[in-house]
């Protein structure tokens, strides 16, 4: 696992940004050669989708053969609904970019058939030859994607009923009334995000601090589903300074110390 310690969450944006630049570039996508990217939403990846709208428009980079999934969305939310994850995705990322709209994936929280729509986005998964890299984001209770605590550390896309601190944290982009939230998602499972050949996952705020300390400092534990990533072979976080608050002096210093090689990984070589 690399930790990777930036000053703020602009700089979070940033370094994510370059490090998804720099996979894109060093795989070379084309026809019938696409790179499959693994996507979420919430405030903390917003940056990074800035980011890389300036890299499309400065022609650093093209997202023509790149085929994305997404994390999850709300059921019941219609796709043009503020708040849901298409919304969200195509207003902030796919509108600005060449990704062709087929090839650009969220799960459909309004199918008549919810399972039926979990098994089809798995299989479409697999079809695209698996995940090269799962970007995700946490919640302050560490649980990735909507895999709320004591989900399957194996499990597959799927219904899941939101906990109570998700719907409070997201309560904010529901007129802060809790009532409005949607108290179901489909999520990608913790099993579907380990198979990615990596996974980066992004973690700002102090108010992720003790999620942090439980991803990375103790055992992995169902209760903190991030924690899995322990044991996935290419797993890093990139977190600001404040998400550091509750980890060790000796962590972070560790980590800091490997800054220089880190920072290798989102060099431009060409
Ligand atoms: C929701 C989403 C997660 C996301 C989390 C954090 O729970 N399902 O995928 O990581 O929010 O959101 P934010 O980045 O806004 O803190």
């Amino acid at each position: 696992m690399r930790l990777i310690i930036l000053e703020d969450a602009s700089v979070v944006a940033d370094w994510a940004a370059r490090f998804v630049l720099q996979r894109i570039k060093e795989f070379a996508p084309g026809p019938g050669r696409h790179f499959v990217l693994g996507l979420p939403t919430g405030g903390t990846p917003l940056g990074m989708y800035r980011r890389l709208i300036d890299f499309y428009r400065e022609g650093k980079v093209s997202f023509k053969y790149v085929t994305t999934f997404n994390m999850d969305e709300y059921v019941g939310l219609p796709r043009d609904h503020p708040e849901s994850y298409h919304y969200y995705m195509w207003h902030e990322f796919f509108k600005h970019v060449d990704i062709s709209p087929e090839h650009a994936h969220v799960l459909d929280g309004t199918a008549e058939d919810l399972a039926a729509e979990c098994q089809r986005f798995e299989r479409l998964i697999e079809e695209a030859g698996g995940v090269h890299l799962f970007v995700g984001g946490i919640g302050p209770d560490g649980h990735i994607a909507f895999n709320e605590p004591g989900s399957s550390l194996v499990s597959r896309t799927r219904v899941k009923t939101l906990a109570y601190d998700t719907l409070e944290a997201n309560k904010r982009f529901f007129d802060n009334d809790i009532s409005k939230v949607p108290s179901k998602a489909l999520t990608v499972g913790v099993g579907t995000v380990m198979d990615a050949k990596e996974v980066m996952i992004l973690i700002t705020g102090a108010h992720k601090a003790l999620a942090l300390s439980k991803a990375i400092e103790e055992g992995v534990n169902h209760m903190w589903t991030v924690s899995a990533f322990q044991q996935h072979a290419q797993a890093l976080f990139v977190c600001d300074e404040d998400a550091t608050l509750e980890l060790r002096v000796k962590t972070v210093k560790y980590f800091k110390s490997l800054m220089g090689e880190h920072n290798k990984l989102i060099e431009d070589h060409s």
